[in-house]
């Protein structure tokens, strides 16, 4: 990737206002949903994209079955339910889109490689040392009364509204710090991974939106930020596109297990000295690490100064 094609295009700055640079990175920005609205020409690298906006265009490039994403008012029953987010050919799913179904492009960056620079950008910005999986740019379209139903993601989310107006509902986070996956209110203990079931415990599983949520009304041109594992649902006002560019860092404990695990030689079984022998080691090795030890190889930074965020 041309560095310069990274550089020039969308970077943090312009998806986290009215936060500034600095309240993201040093402060607290991070922790709370930012949404900054404008024109949405200030956005022309997403402008210059026509598939993005249009579609027929879009699913003709997209050369996947598309999960559609029924409305509440179909899922009478488990069964419905269970129907939700089903993938169906793009000529399908687009006559499901009419009939008033949501259509989610997962991994749009595979079809549309304009996109790759702002995923690569973002990563830059946000001064990610390693990914735990790759950047997504994902494109979302839904007609009026359709919406998402009550999820949190674990990827750090960056939503442009490029067309009509949406109503998002967003709630902290209070069971799951690190979210190890996503996870809906649809979901049952069946659907869930080990990890995620690990992470919730004995608390009990929410079936809506929990907490009290910030209501947030976005229109065209709209940037939205939320964290990772932020508690979200949506729906259309007024027949949508919007687009969600999400990364997800691998976590501080896996680059510190990464940088640990190349100094130690690979053991299957152990007798309990050997055991006591490598925790001193382990001890040992974490106590000499330096920060720098921990960043090598990360991306640089810009240094930029931000303008200060209003308060919200
Ligand atoms: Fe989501």
């Amino acid at each position: 990737m041309p560095a310069s094609k990274e550089m020039t295009t969308i970077g943090l700055e312009r998806l986290i206002e009215p936060a500034s640079l600095d309240d993201f990175r040093e402060g607290d920005a991070w922790r709370y949903p930012q949404l900054g609205r404008g024109p949405l020409a200030r956005f022309p690298e997403l402008l210059a994209i026509p598939e993005l906006f249009d579609l027929s265009r879009l699913a003709a490039v997209y050369n996947d079955p598309i999960p559609v994403w029924m409305p509440e008012r179909w899922m009478k029953n488990a069964a419905h339910r269970g129907l939700y987010g089903t993938f169906f050919a793009p000529e399908s799913a687009l006559r499901l889109h009419r009939l008033g179904a949501t259509l989610f492009f997962p991994n749009v960056e595979r079809f549309i490689p304009q996109v790759r620079p702002l995923l690569a950008r973002l990563e830059r910005d946000l001064g990610v040392v390693d990914v735990y999986k790759k950047s997504v740019f994902n494109v979302f379209a839904s007609a009026p009364g359709a919406g998402a139903v009550a999820h949190f993601d674990p990827e750090i989310n960056f939503a442009v509204q490029l067309k009509g107006k949406k109503r998002w509902w967003i709630s902290d986070n209070t069971h799951i710090q690190f979210a190890p996956s996503a996870y809906s209110v649809l979901d049952t203990e069946a659907t869930m991974g080990p990890a995620l079931r690990a992470a919730w415990g004995t608390a009990p599983r929410p079936k809506k939106l929990p907490g009290k949520p910030r209501v947030l009304d976005v229109e065209e041109g709209s940037a939205l930020y939320f964290p990772a594992g932020c508690w979200h649902k949506t729906k259309t006002l007024e027949e949508s596109i919007h687009v969600v560019l999400a990364i997800w860092p691998k976590s501080w404990i896996g680059v510190l297990a990464d940088r640990l695990r190349a100094s130690f030689p690979q053991r299957v079984s152990c007798t309990s000295s050997q055991a006591e022998r490598l925790v001193e080691q382990v001890t040992e090795r974490i106590t000499a690490l330096r920060a720098s030890d921990l960043v090598e190889g990360r991306r640089p930074r810009q240094a930029r100064a931000g303008r200060r965020s209003e308060a919200r």
